[in-house]
């Protein structure tokens, strides 16, 4: 048996994270370089890669930029041969690139931005793991880590197709994780409010801080770095009997205390 050192010892690896140039995909990507990973940054913005990428080799490890808009299939196309033609190999997969408009209605949500919030967070995870889980199989196997969120089971109106994308997202954890294994393991994240630019019309308002400092468990939203731990495990063979899973990381949100009452 592997030393817990071993076991979340990336070096030589290779990391693909979608949204690796902002919030929580730039936080783990800068935690797998840590560990040693080598990565491949994908977001529509080449410049924010590449700033990312020059972080990654601040700290001694190689990485590559990629623009590519993964709602579109074509594009998770290109980005996957890209990434194949200038490493050989992908050891991680990390579908975190997401976005969760409000919107004032279901009936003011235009065919538009329905298909872009299906595109970026389902359609985009369901095919580059189409792409990278063969790849992964044929090889030296590999794991995919999902990013959801708990709006997943927790549906508000105002981002109704955000929420069924995202629970789209935790039931193709499981299908892959049955077509993928033994030799890949696919699990998810399902993320609860982190103080990232998604979340920044809401996380820091007064409403928002107020009820959670009153409702959750631990009282306030989380940081970025939070969840990298989280990301390094479900990618480590610490992890290795796990998949299909799908892992709450919300500060207790979720379940927000109950109110007392005189009944108790
Ligand atoms: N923050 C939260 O409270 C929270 C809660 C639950 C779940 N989540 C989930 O966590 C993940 C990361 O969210 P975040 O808060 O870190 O978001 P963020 O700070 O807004 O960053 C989003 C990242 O995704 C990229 N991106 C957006 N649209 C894209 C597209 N079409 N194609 C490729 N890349 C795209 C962005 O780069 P470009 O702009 O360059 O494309 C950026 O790197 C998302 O899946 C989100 O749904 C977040």
């Amino acid at each position: 048996m592997s030393t817990l050192a071993q076991q979340y010892d990336f070096s030589g690896k290779v990391v693909l994270i979608t949204g690796g140039s902002r919030g929580l995909g730039h936080a783990m990507a800068l935690g797998f370089a840590a560990a040693g990973a080598n990565l491949a940054i994908a977001s529509r913005k080449i410049d924010s890669c590449e700033a990312t990428v020059a972080e990654i080799r601040a700290i001694g490890r190689d990485g590559s930029a990629h623009a590519a808009h993964v709602g579109k299939w074509d594009d998770c196309n290109r980005l996957v041969e890209e990434v194949y033609a200038r490493w050989g190999r992908v050891d991680v997969l990390i579908n975190n690139a997401g976005l969760s408009p409000v919107v004032p209605s279901s009936l003011e949500t235009t065919e538009e931005l329905f298909d872009k919030v299906i595109g970026v967070n389902l359609k985009g995870p369901f095919r580059l793991t189409s792409l990278i889980g063969p790849r992964m199989v044929a090889g030296n196997g590999g794991t995919v880590i999902n990013i959801s969120s708990t709006s997943s089971i927790r549906p508000a109106p105002d981002t109704a197709p955000y929420s069924a994308a995202k629970a789209g997202l935790n039931i193709l954890t499981v299908a892959f994780a049955q077509e993928y294994g033994p030799k890949v393991r696919v699990n998810c994240i399902m993320a609860g409010p982190f103080h990232t630019d998604i979340s920044k019309s809401w996380s820091r308002t007064e409403g928002f801080t107020k009820a959670a400092r009153e409702g959750f468990p631990l009282q306030r939203a989380g940081e970025p770095h939070e969840v990298v731990g989280a990301a390094l495990y479900l990618a480590s063979t610490a992890s290795s009997y796990t998949t299909g899973a799908v892992l709450t990381i919300d500060g207790g949100s979720s379940y927000p205390k109950a109110a007392h009452t005189a009944a108790g």
